[in-house]
């Protein structure tokens, strides 16, 4: 059987943000796009949680903003459709989340097949769910990290496409490692979209190459 290959286009990139909390890695991508660094325009911050103030940041930094209340679809699937719609009148090209919390259907899933991407604070495959710099730190590993992957049905499964590793050390709490990693996480991710829209990443199976 071949392997399905994928290619990132090379282009002036439409994003979406998803966010259900802070928001500190939205930051991060808008300051990028802000400054050049990314070829692309945030087109739409959307979140599940109207007090997130992610979602403050948003409007106060003149974005486009969509709270949708899931309380209001009858499914999960429901809700997502609602997002591909959303999204798709917008043209995206990129959904990338950020603390977003709440896990996709295969409706939104499908639907961007390897056009969303996701921070987590862990070096994948290692460390998948919640509270995972803690769990580090109660595993005493030496390093932790993050990763920017690519978002497929399983949950904190897709296709890696940058990591970044920090020491763990011997007196971190959940706190200093959190911000350790963060620091790592506001480099990274902006790094994948500025590789994503000059055409460099490449996924074949479950791996991605990254062209320079
Ligand atoms: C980050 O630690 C990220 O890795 C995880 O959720 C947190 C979101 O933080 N997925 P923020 O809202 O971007 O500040």
């Amino acid at each position: 059987m071949s392997e399905e290959i994928y290619r990132s286009p090379r282009k002036t990139g439409r994003v979406a943000i998803l966010l259900s909390g802070r928001g500190s890695n939205f930051r991060a991508i808008d300051d990028a796009v802000r400054e050049g660094r990314i070829d692309a325009g945030i087109v739409l911050v959307l979140s599940n949680k109207e007090d997130a103030p992610g979602l403050r940041t948003a409007r106060e930094r003149g974005l486009e903003t969509l709270c949708l209340d899931p309380k209001l679809f009858a499914t999960r699937e429901d809700y997502d459709a609602e997002i591909v719609r959303r999204l798709e009148e917008r043209n995206v090209d990129l959904v990338c989340l950020a603390g977003y919390m709440r896990i996709l259907t295969p409706v939104l899933c499908r639907a961007f097949k390897n056009r969303i991407m996701n921070i987590h604070p862990a070096l994948l495959p290692s460390f998948p769910g919640l509270h995972v710099q803690q769990k580090a730190i109660d595993w005493g590993v030496r390093f932790s990290g993050c990763t920017v992957h690519f978002v497929a049905e399983e949950v904190d499964m897709g296709p890696i496409i940058l990591q970044a590793a920090v020491p763990v050390l011997r007196d971190d709490t959940e706190e200093t490692l959190s911000a350790r990693i963060l620091v790592e996480e506001h480099r990274i991710y902006p790094e994948a979209l500025r590789l994503f829209f000059e055409g460099r990443i490449e996924v074949r199976g479950r791996r991605v190459f990254i062209d320079g």
